[in-house]
């Protein structure tokens, strides 16, 4: 067994925080193991909670749409995962212990897959790897498709961009709007990663 494998088995009897209690299903991630890019969400809701599969909802209907409409990407060809794998009661935030417990199982699937490029979909998302990669969070409005090179020993070098978590842009047609440009921008990066 790899390491990922053995996360993965690990994650599954997981009750390292409170949010095991009311999981139907842990939500550990999918998609291309070979990809060059990582979509790291919040915390799986409903709908994931019940697959056992991330982003199934209508936040990922949206998601699935951005990433073909304007970065020319099937759901398929990147890596999508959360940073808490268990649904947090009622869809609240997962809390800062939550986080932090859930977190080495993050650093291995980025270990893992090596991405070049890692894309946070929301603020949970963006500031728990903001905090990890010692980059200063500000406001998403702010920050969204900008690109912050890092490079660490543990994950070696790779660019985060931030972007809106489609959920907002279910209802708002302005972070909409703002979310498809960064998502153009990232496609035009994607062609461009080694
Ligand atoms: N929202 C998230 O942040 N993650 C999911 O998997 C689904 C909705
Ligand atoms: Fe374990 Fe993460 Fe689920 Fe908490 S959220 S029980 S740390 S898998």
């Amino acid at each position: 067994m790899n390491e990922f494998e053995k996360a993965l088995s690990e994650v599954m009897q997981c009750k390292k925080c409170r949010l095991w209690e009311n999981r139907t299903n842990v939500v550990f991630g999918e998609g291309d193991l070979n990809s060059k890019i990582i979509l790291i969400g919040e915390a799986p809701g409903l709908n994931e909670d019940k697959e056992g599969r991330p982003f199934v909802g209508q936040a990922g209907k949206m998601l699935n749409e951005t990433l073909l409409k304007a970065a020319g990407l099937e759901r398929n060809q990147v890596y999508i995962t959360n940073v808490v794998k268990c649904r947090p009661p009622k869809n609240r935030e997962p809390f800062e212990d939550e986080v932090e417990a859930c977190f080495p199982y993050l650093s291995i699937q980025i270990q893992f897959i090596k991405p070049k490029l890692i894309v946070t979909l929301g603020n949970i998302a963006t500031s728990t790897l903001f905090r990890k990669f010692n980059l200063k969070f500000a406001s998403m409005s702010q920050i969204h498709g900008k690109i912050f090179n890092v490079s660490t020993l543990s994950y070696g070098n790779l660019k985060i961009i931030p972007s809106y978590h489609p959920a907002t842009a279910l209802y708002n047609p302005r972070v909409l709007s703002s979310m498809m440009d960064d998502w153009k921008q990232i496609g035009e990066i994607v062609k461009t990663l080694t």
